[in-house]
């Protein structure tokens, strides 16, 4: 039988998770694997999970239950799981007595090990389990398969401590760690040689970025700007309690920093959001945009909005709708609160029923869908300058491209016009 060489990756998640699967294909391309397009055709599976909510990991187990007869019928098949997931003992726990079949299980932290785990399990033929709690080290000089070419994600901090009470991810990702401004410059530099035009700064909250020398968020983008033959700059995503007036300054001087930014709200009353540990109010968030938009005209803006957190009152969410109506975001991502074993908000009280939380979670999606099309109309026959990203997903000749504000143009065009 020949070594298991073909690999295919499933990703849950965040954009961090994406990029995590973009080095994970890197370093297996690099000691000899090759990519398969479909996880029928591969003999090593990798399944990069997610943990923010009840559905990610519900669709887990899922996927995980479907490749038991895969490993039935093929011993020499060999299923890896990785990402937030796994850094939950309750998980590792339910892995080892629900599906055995599992050969690698390994932590956030552990990412650069895969190859040598996979290595290791082929030779010992035994299950391998490799995961740091923590880690305050940042392991630089991984190589990435990109899914883009025109366009790139790039980590500049890990980890989050700001510990809102409903969320997993200061769990699961540990504490933040800035990466070096010159080695977020060097692998800039680096990939807009190798053609890319648009990268995607990428932190769980990228307004406390620290890098040495005392370089700041703000510091870092005026840096970026400088990077000849790059066009655009993004990031995500931004605490609006760490969002400084020197970053609103450089989307005024950096004329790569896109105008557009994702400012996850999470409820529009005071009352909730105190008990979610955000450090900000309804007002100080609606001045800050406030602020935003006068600075920089025309900005575009997102955000993430949880409805359901326990205790919230028809009047809170209320609130909530109110502050859509004021802010009018060009798009807004909407999910039901869903309990995280571990966090502060599994204890409180006054948890919502599930027929209240949809019923307002329909409510919220129905406006938060009517301004944004709304805000789209608004660019009806205008031009736009859009980076074409390759073939759109609604059908063969037609392409995507997203604008500087990050609106999704579908449009007639050639595979020619990419990049
Ligand atoms: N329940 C529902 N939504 C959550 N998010 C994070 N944790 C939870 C949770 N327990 C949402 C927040 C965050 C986004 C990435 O996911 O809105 O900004
Ligand atoms: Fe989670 Fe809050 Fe950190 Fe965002 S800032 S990752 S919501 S704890």
């Amino acid at each position: 039988m020949e070594r298991p060489r073909k690999f295919y990756i499933t990703t849950f998640g965040c954009q961090m998770n994406e990029h995590d699967s973009e080095v994970m294909a890197g370093m297996l391309l690099e000691k000899g694997f090759t990519a398969v397009r479909e996880r029928k055709e591969a003999d090593v599976a990798i399944i990069n999970t997610c943990s923010i909510r009840e559905n990610a990991d519900k669709r887990f187990f899922g996927t995980l239950g479907q490749l038991k007869r895969r490993k039935m019928e093929n011993p020499d098949f060999l299923v890896c799981v990785c990402g937030c997931m796994m850094q939950q003992q309750h998980v590792i726990d339910t892995i080892k007595a629900k599906y055995p079949w599992v050969d690698i299980i390994f932590g956030t932290h552990n990412i650069h090990q895969l190859p040598q785990l996979l290595e290791n399990a082929l030779s010992e033929k035994k299950k391998q389990i490799e995961i740091w709690p923590g880690s305050s080290d940042i392991v630089e000089g991984l190589p990435c398969k990109r899914l883009h070419q025109s366009k790139a994600l790039v980590n500049i901090m890990f980890g989050c401590n700001n510990f809102c009470t409903y969320c997993i991810v200061p769990y699961t990702r540990g504490r933040e760690r800035s990466r070096k401004p010159e080695e977020i410059l060097r692998e800039v530099k680096s990939l807009v040689t190798d053609g890319v035009k648009e990268v995607m700064l990428l932190g769980q909250n990228v307004n406390s970025y620290r890098g040495e020398g005392g370089v700041d968020f703000a510091g870092l983008i005026y840096m970026l700007n400088r990077v000849e033959g790059l066009e655009r700059i993004r990031f995500m995503t931004s605490h609006p309690k760490d969002l400084s007036d020197r970053l609103i300054q450089a989307f005024i001087d950096c004329e790569k920093l896109c105008k557009n930014i994702h400012l996850p709200v999470q409820s529009g009353s005071s009352r909730i959001l105190k008990a979610m540990n955000r450090h900000y109010d309804r007002e100080q968030y609606l001045t800050l945009v406030d602020k935003l938009r006068q600075a920089v005209p025309g900005i575009t803006m997102s955000t993430d909005i949880i409805v359901g957190f326990p205790g919230e009152t028809e009047e809170d969410f209320q609130e909530t709708l109110d502050l859509v109506r004021r802010v009018r975001y060009d798009s807004a991502f909407t999910f039901l609160y869903s309990i995280r074993k571990g966090t502060p908000a599994e204890k409180f009280e006054e948890q919502i029923p599930e027929e209240i939380k949809h019923q307002r979670f329909n409510r919220l999606v129905d406006l938060v869908n009517s301004i944004s099309a709304e805000k789209n109309a608004e660019y009806k026959d205008t031009v736009q300058k859009v980076l074409v990203e390759g073939p759109s997903k609604t059908g063969s000749r037609t392409f995507a491209g997203r604008t500087d504000g990050f609106k999704l143009v579908n449009f007639r065009g050639a595979a020619s016009m990419t990049g």
